[in-house]
């Protein structure tokens, strides 16, 4: 699929696999998260543009490249995408972070918005969404819906595990969203619950249930 990358290394496989022990506690948890957001954020960067500036080195003067235009926007989803904010500060310290409250229904599986708040001006940055989790798609999908009606237009979206169904419809309903996921796990379950998967995200991040 175009613009869908499997970011495979074998760094991020490694980490992945301990995120889904359910011995894994939340302090490691919290770290390997940050980690593999770190890992995966390296490579979705790859293309950010470039602009040569004068810099005095200690021998002479000399044009090199700096990134250029307007800082990047980190959005995580709220909760879990938190999670992976300080991975992506961690190679880009300058970058501007927004957030999206959604949470996902219980019964229905359906995402409600309760919080959003973008760096402006949103529709010059590129955006990088966060969240380890990419389900049934529809959270993913309604943060690009709002981030675009807010003037959003170069979106990338990094999730860590994504199921096959949520991959095929955040991609088919935002085909313009670079998407990058450090795996396509087997399936959903009939809570929505992505198999195997590493269990609800937000919980073992915030040791929360
Ligand atoms: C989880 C996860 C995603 C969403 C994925 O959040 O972090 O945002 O579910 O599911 P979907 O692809 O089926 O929409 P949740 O709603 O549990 O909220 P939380 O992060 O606050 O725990
Ligand atoms: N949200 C999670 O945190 N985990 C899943 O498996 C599905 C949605």
């Amino acid at each position: 699929m175009e613009n869908v990358t499997i970011l495979d290394h074998p760094l991020i496989q490694h980490k992945i696999s301990i995120l889904r022990n359910k011995a894994t506690g939340t302090n490691e948890f919290r770290s390997l998260t940050d980690e593999i957001a770190m890992l995966m954020g390296y490579e979705a960067l790859r293309d950010l543009p470039l602009e040569d500036a004068e810099v005095e080195t200690p021998i002479e003067t000399c044009m090199t490249p700096m990134l250029s235009g307007k800082k990047l926007a980190v959005v995580p989803i709220l909760r879990a995408g938190l999670g992976m904010v300080n991975g992506i500060l961690a190679l880009v310290p300058s970058a501007k972070v927004g957030h999206i409250g959604l949470y996902r229904d219980e019964v229905t599986h359906q995402p409600h918005e309760y919080y959003c708040k973008l760096p402006s001006p949103i529709e010059l940055r590129t955006i990088v969404v966060t969240d380890p989790m990419l389900a049934t798609g529809g959270s993913a999908v309604e943060a690009v819906d709002f981030i675009k009606q807010h003037g959003g237009r170069t979106i990338k979206f990094m999730a860590i595990i994504a199921a096959p169904e949520g991959l095929k419809r955040l991609h088919e309903a935002h085909p313009d969203v670079q998407i990058y996921v450090g795996h396509v796990d087997r399936c959903l379950n009939e809570n929505a619950y992505i198999c195997p998967g590493l269990g609800d995200a937000g919980d073992r991040i915030f040791g929360t249930k």
